[in-house]
This record gives structure tokens, C-alpha cells and sequence, in this order.
């Protein structure tokens, strides 16, 4: 069976093949999309291609810049053609948990501002019901103890402000992330989404619903893409 990181690579590469001359590319952050990154470095570099990038996080940035890749300013440019990204899990309706990179309020915003999403993962990432991984909240530090408490009264689950050693993770945006252990039970992410959206002192929610277009999936005997029927490739 292939490791964990050869399907990331297998599947951050293979997306590549949505990208074409020209485009303007939303670039994801984490692990898997990673490798999709390197791999436009290296077409760009061997083959000419010619892109211009937007990253959705700080650490992409750098490694978009070290790969050579272009970038402008999301506010720059009127849209994107594609974006592709990682997702820490996805759907039989191809909703999405996102923000274990505690990335989610950029990418989101590239996502909704870009044509098409695919998403690229491993076979780890496919689920019936969202919710295993805890769900990742971005939220104000003004507020941050109200927010918790109200998050923990609404989604009647433990919530926590994510660490990273002593202190709090504090996102690109100088937020906070909020990781709500739901369990596997959102059978409603469209509605939880506006439910979660609707406190102030939540910047933004890892719940990404209808916005997938495709998922480019690494199992260990194949790699294949998965369209959203209902989505822009169909
Ligand atoms: C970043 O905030 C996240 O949304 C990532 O895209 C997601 O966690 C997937 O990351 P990996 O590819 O590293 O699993």
C-alpha cells in the first residue's frame, strides 16, 4: 500500500492538469496541494507555462515564490479561473472541512472568487458524514472566551481554542482558531455553516458547501477524479 505522502504528491500533481496557459490560480495551503504547487514551478520552469498566482496563506506565498510562480494581489484582478486546494474532508455532496492549516478565511474567499474549486486528497479525506475531524472555526481574539462558550451552547460539543506550544495559533489575519469536535454527525452543513456565520466574533467557518467542483482523490491503487454533478465540470 503507498505511503501517505506519495498519494498527497500523486494527487497535488495530477490537479495540475486543470491548469492551462494564462490562467489566474488560486493556490491552497497544506500538505497535499503542496505538491501541485512544486509541480506548476516546474512547468513553468521546463515548459513555459505561464500563470499568475494567488496564494490563500502566508506559507504558501513563500513557497509559491521560492517555485517561481508569479503572484498578484487577490484585489488586483478581477477574478480567478481555478483554484485548487486541500481539504481535510469531503462528502458525498462534495461539502468540505477545512482550516486544519488554519488557512480557511483566505482560502475561502479565493474559492468564492475563483471559477472552479478542485480539490485534491487522499483517500483518508472521504466520508459519508463530515464532522470526524473537529471543525475549524476562525474567530476575533476581542471576544474570544464569549465565543467559545456560545459556540459550545450551540453545537452542544467541547470547543477549544486551537495551541501551538504555550500560546494560541494566531492565524495570517492575527485571528484565532476555534476547533469544535463535533463527531461525525453534520448531516447539515449548509444550514450549520449560516447557523455558525450568524455570531459575531466568528470571522469564518471551515464549512466550505457548494463550492467544490471536483475532487482529484489518491487511493492507493489509483488516482481519479471525481466531478460534483452538480457542480461547473459536470
Ligand atoms: C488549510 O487551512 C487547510 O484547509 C488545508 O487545505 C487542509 O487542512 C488540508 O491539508 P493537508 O493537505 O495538509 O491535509
Amino acid at each position: 500500500m503507498a505511503d501517505v505522502e506519495s498519494l498527497k504528491r500523486e494527487a497535488g500533481i495530477e490537479a495540475c492538469k486543470f491548469v492551462l496557459d494564462g490562467m489566474k490560480v488560486g493556490l491552497g495551503t497544506g500538505s497535499t496541494v503542496k505538491h501541485t504547487v512544486i509541480e506548476l514551478g516546474r512547468r513553468i520552469r521546463d515548459e513555459g507555462l505561464k500563470i499568475t498566482g494567488v496564494p490563500t496563506s502566508l506559507a504558501t506565498e513563500k513557497l509559491a515564490i521560492e517555485c517561481g510562480i508569479p503572484l498578484v494581489e487577490l484585489s488586483s484582478v478581477d477574478g480567478l479561473d481555478i483554484v485548487i486546494d486541500g481539504a481535510d474532508e469531503f462528502d458525498p455532496d462534495f461539502h468540505l472541512v477545512k482550516g486544519g492549516g488554519a488557512a480557511l478565511l483566505r482560502e475561502k474567499i479565493v474559492a468564492q472568487e475563483s471559477d472552479i474549486m478542485v480539490v485534491v486528497a487522499d483517500e483518508r479525506k472521504k466520508v459519508n458524514v463530515l464532522g470526524a475531524f473537529p471543525l475549524p472555526i476562525e474567530i476575533t481574539p476581542f471576544s474570544q472566551s464569549a465565543t467559545v462558550r456560545a459556540l459550545n451552547r450551540i453545537l452542544d460539543c467541547r470547543v477549544n481554542i486551537r495551541m501551538s506550544g504555550d500560546g494560541p495559533v494566531i492565524t495570517d489575519n492575527n485571528n484565532m482558531i476555534a476547533d469544535a469536535h463535533m463527531g461525525p454527525k453534520i448531516e447539515d452543513p449548509i444550514s450549520l455553516e449560516s447557523e455558525i456565520l450568524k455570531l459575531a466574533g466568528v470571522v469564518q467557518v471551515g464549512l466550505f458547501t457548494n463550492m467544490c467542483d471536483a475532487v482529484v482523490l489518491a487511493s492507493s491503487n489509483k488516482v481519479e477524479t471525481i466531478v460534483n454533478p452538480n457542480g461547473k465540470l459536470a
